[in-house]
């Protein structure tokens, strides 16, 4: 049989973001509890929850204090058993969002750790001396996520530097202390024993980082739409973190029922395929490429064929175009909501994991916001950045503006919070016209067709396990591929095409004419087509 995880898809929910259960303005587990049929209904087999664990929230909640406790504005440890129990009883899985490589400097651990050299806890986070004559130069020239700012913080009390991969106030874990390792399985296995199906494992890649602290080559390049100036040859994706990957695959192999692990990893194709270590390893990687996706169809073909040639089944694709660090995509298609629709329909029938993230459903626009007001601490790094260079990057660098409360309906605070509560962010002003309520049930709306697109891919072996082949002579602008027998085209240029191909409609999107053993398809339309052979005019 095949596993869950190879044919599921994934709906993202930010807690502080999702449903205000109790009126404080800031989201909840019960008020993801209350939703969890909406979810459901619109056809989803997972739901990731990002983390909800007890931390002083300066990254909301990516800054750990305690593992194994909820952060109190989220609820209780009752209310995360009742969650899983919930999604279990709709026939859902549901992954926990695991922080491996950071804890908040506020974990007592890193409190005790950062004390002195001497303490039961020193070894448990990555210190080094400085260089230079009072030790007061990092240790090398490895640089934190932020590309230009060293990894290393000075701590006068120990006269050492600690690493931090992300952001000061997250220290990196020493993984190479056997008590770290120990105590972070023993997490992992508290979360597995309360029968949560899996965990999307939060910068994977960066764990394991190089003992002897080599320096990084200096090689600057584009990477993931930003410039990199030191490559991360002895700090990201080394061969002893996908020995880790193996490791806690091993831990949740001793679990019944398939528990699965998705790595946020970030490199090229070939690389990232070395965590699945072909059955061995973790059980999914995102691939973030469509993150910084081309409204083109050759740019489609070619990053779904680098894919397909990397991760053939067994092994699958995950498919990302939205997430809670990185812009929404209808920004990166000028608000075009056709764009929108189309790339709908790419994302949920390609071969593999699609997942989607809170919000992406109705076509929710990033929420501009003055960075002088951002809560965001990325934000706070970039903030003397002169607007029209933020504005050039094409990318948000405020995770704010993608994070605004879930709008539900045009009621006040938009469904997130009772009236007259000030919600954690500012609602999107669109909000009266984009909602839940606004789209459901309503013919040719964003989140219809996302219904239907979850739909038919749940209830079809095709879309689910069938394998893909890209269609050949297709005109330039379109894409269309094959999945068993099924044929999916979308035309992605300026001028309506036809192609040879044809079938029985299965699903439309935009403007199309289906004739006898030809396609018409107008700008910013698909289909998905029921065929055996395709007929040749
Ligand atoms: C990941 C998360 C991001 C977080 C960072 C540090 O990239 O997606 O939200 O800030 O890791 O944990």
């Amino acid at each position: 049989m095949t596993p869950w995880w190879q044919t599921t898809s994934i709906y993202q929910v930010y807690p502080r973001s999702f449903a205000d259960s109790d009126g404080d303005g800031i989201g909840d587990l019960p008020g993801i509890i209350d939703k969890l049929d909406y979810i459901k209904d619109l056809g989803f087999g997972t739901v990731w929850v990002s983390p909800f664990f007890a931390s002083p929230q300066r990254d909301f909640g990516y800054d750990v204090s305690d593992y194994e406790a909820v952060a109190e504005e989220y609820g209780t440890l009752e209310d995360a058993q009742r969650l899983i129990d919930e999604v279990h009883a709709r026939g859902m899985k549901v992954m926990f969002d695991l922080v491996l490589n950071h804890t908040s400097d506020q974990h007592p651990w890193f409190i005790r750790s950062r004390s002195s050299r001497t303490n039961p806890k020193a070894d448990w986070y990555i210190w080094a001396d400085g260089r230079g004559k009072d030790g007061r130069r990092p240790p090398n020239n490895w640089k934190s996520a932020m590309e230009f700012t060293s990894a290393w913080q000075y701590s006068a009390a120990r006269r050492q530097w600690y690493m931090a991969t992300f952001l000061p106030f997250q220290p990196d874990l020493n993984w190479r202390n056997p008590e770290v390792k120990q105590a972070m399985f023993d997490t992992v296995r508290f979360w597995l024993d309360k029968g949560v199906d899996g965990f999307r494992l939060d910068i994977f890649g960066s764990i394991m980082k190089d003992p002897g602290l080599t320096n990084n080559p200096l090689r600057p390049r584009m990477h993931n739409g930003f410039p990199r100036i030191v490559q991360r040859v002895h700090t990201e994706n080394t061969p002893d973190n996908m020995v880790l990957a193996q490791e806690l695959r091993a831990i949740c192999n001793e679990y019944p029922g398939e528990r699965a692990l998705l790595g946020e990893v970030f490199g090229p194709p070939d690389v990232l395929k070395g965590y699945l270590a072909e059955g061995a390893g973790l059980n999914l990687v995102f691939l973030f490429n469509f993150l910084t996706f081309r409204y083109d169809a050759d740019w489609f073909r070619q990053t779904i064929e680098a894919f397909e040639q990397n991760f053939p089944a067994p092994m699958q694709p995950t498919y990302v175009l939205e997430n809670h660090d990185r812009s929404r995509l209808l920004d990166r298609v000028d608000g075009d909501r056709r764009k929108a629709a189309v790339l709908a329909l790419i994302l949920l029938t390609l071969r593999g994991v699609p997942t989607v993230y809170q919000g992406q459903e109705i076509g929710t626009s990033n929420t501009r916001l003055p960075f002088k007001d951002a809560l965001d601490p990325v934000a706070t790094v970039y903030r003397r950045l002169p607007q029209f260079v933020v504005d050039r990057l094409g990318e948000t660098l405020n995770r704010d503006e993608v994070r605004t409360p879930m709008q539900w309906d045009a009621s006040a605070n938009a469904g997130f919070c009772p009236a007259g509560v000030t919600p954690w962010l500012p609602l999107n002003p669109e909000y009266p016209n984009v909602n839940i309520a606004a789209q459901q049930g309503q013919d040719g709306s964003l989140l219809e067709l996302y219904r239907r697109l979850l739909t038919l891919r749940a209830g079809s072996a095709s879309l689910q396990t069938g394998p893909l082949a890209m269609l050949e002579a297709l005109p330039p602008g379109v894409l269309g591929y094959r999945r068993a027998d099924l044929i999916i085209l979308a035309n992605m240029g300026t001028q309506p095409l036809t192609v040879r191909y044809s079938g029985q409609l299965l699903l439309d999107v935009g403007e199309v004419a289906v004739g006898t053993g030809r396609t018409t398809l107008f700008p910013d339309s698909g289909v998905v087509l029921q065929t055996v052979v395709p007929r040749l005019s």
